[in-house]
């Protein structure tokens, strides 16, 4: 066993401008603030606009961020992952034209893709590489433009979600900084409650899929919810028993922002004190895997050295998992 571990050294992130609040909703669809704000917590989410522009325009501009805060010549950079379930094309890969336009060109690059959980999936991979001794600098990307697959006449998808991306960079601590211990799951049966069923290999979009809008996401919203409340919280309380965490050990939780019942719910559960949740729903919605790095970049200032972060993500597929993580630096 290798006393290599994965630490975060430094996290970046980017969010269009454009911002579309509950207000603008209520122009749109059958819906108003109260009923957005109460029952899932979000005010308002970015969209990116601009025509031609996919998740690797947010994974760049993400990455771009991380490089010119740090100084870090993306030469250094060994491999990009693009955690997202947007790519910007099929058969191309949204991580390989993101290294290039961030002049990472010594790395290889690879999609990874879980739904929601995508990003908290990377981390485990991305720690991977890291632990092997081979790898020094893993850069690890979450965006997804959530907008291009949403239906805006949908009052039950387009109030939640959200375009976004954020960035980590990995490397190696010799002071056990970094991922301690994981708790990864999934079940196949979830992709019946929540998917955008054509469009991908199984359905090919036609021209009636396109016009009776069977591209976008459709969502049992109630049953991810339950499944989502359930298996978070199930998780988040496995994973500190497996490590012999107390409530009174754990620094944050940074817990997929999906819905604020959802993120409650799991700090209810181990009794955590909400000054120790990490939220930023209200500004962002659910930007899938844009989510936890997000967090990361909005906490970045509070964080301290040695703090014990809980990483919590359910999502699409059904995927979800826990990550014990030790922070590396104050900033
Ligand atoms: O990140 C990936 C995983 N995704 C999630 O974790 C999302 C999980 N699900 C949720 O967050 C929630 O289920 C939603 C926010 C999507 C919906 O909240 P809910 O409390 O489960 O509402 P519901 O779907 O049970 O609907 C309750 C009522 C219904 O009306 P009736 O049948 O009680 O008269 C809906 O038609 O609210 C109505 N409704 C709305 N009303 C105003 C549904 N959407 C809206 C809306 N505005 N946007």
């Amino acid at each position: 066993m290798s006393n290599i571990t994965a630490a975060i050294t430094a996290v970046g992130a980017y969010v269009p401008d454009y911002v579309l609040t509950n207000k603008i909703l209520e122009t749109m669809v059958d819906t108003n603030d109260d009923w957005i704000t109460t029952r899932t917590g979000i005010k308002e989410r970015r969209i990116l606009k601009e025509e031609g522009k996919g998740t690797s325009f947010l994974a760049i501009q993400a990455a771009k961020d991380l490089l010119s805060k740090t100084g870090l010549d993306p030469k250094e950079i060994e491999l990009v992952i693009v955690a997202t379930a947007t790519p910007d094309m099929k058969a191309a890969g949204t991580a390989a034209y993101t290294a290039t336009n961030i002049g990472a060109t010594n790395a290889f690059a690879f999609d990874l893709e879980a739904a929601c959980s995508s990003f908290l999936y990377g981390m485990s991979v991305a720690a991977r590489y890291i632990e092997s001794g081979k790898y020094k600098k893993v850069l690890l990307i979450g965006a997804d433009k959530n907008s291009s697959m949403i239906n805006y006449d949908d009052r039950a998808t387009c109030i939640i979600f959200g375009d976004g991306g954020g960035a980590v960079l990995f490397e190696p601590s010799q002071d056990g900084f970094g991922l301690q211990d994981e708790y990864l799951r999934s079940d196949g049966i979830g992709r019946e409650f929540l998917h955008a069923q054509y469009g991908g290999s199984s359905y090919p979009i036609t021209k009636e899929a396109f016009e009776d809008g069977k591209h976008y996401v459709f969502q049992d919203g109630k049953t991810v919810f339950k499944n989502a409340v359930f298996n978070m919280a199930d998780v988040t309380v496995k994973i500190l028993k497996r490590n012999n965490l107390e409530k009174e050990d754990v620094a944050w939780l940074a817990a997929h922002q999906a819905n604020k019942r959802i993120i409650d719910a799991t700090a209810n559960r181990i009794g955590l004190e909400s000054e120790k949740v990490m939220m930023n729903i209200h500004k962002y919605g659910n930007t899938t895997s844009a989510t936890l790095p997000l967090l990361l970049h909005d906490y970045e200032s509070k964080l301290k050295k040695g703090d014990n972060i809980i990483f919590a993500a359910f999502g699409g597929g059904f995927t979800w998992g826990s990550i014990y993580f030790k922070w590396a630096y104050n900033s």
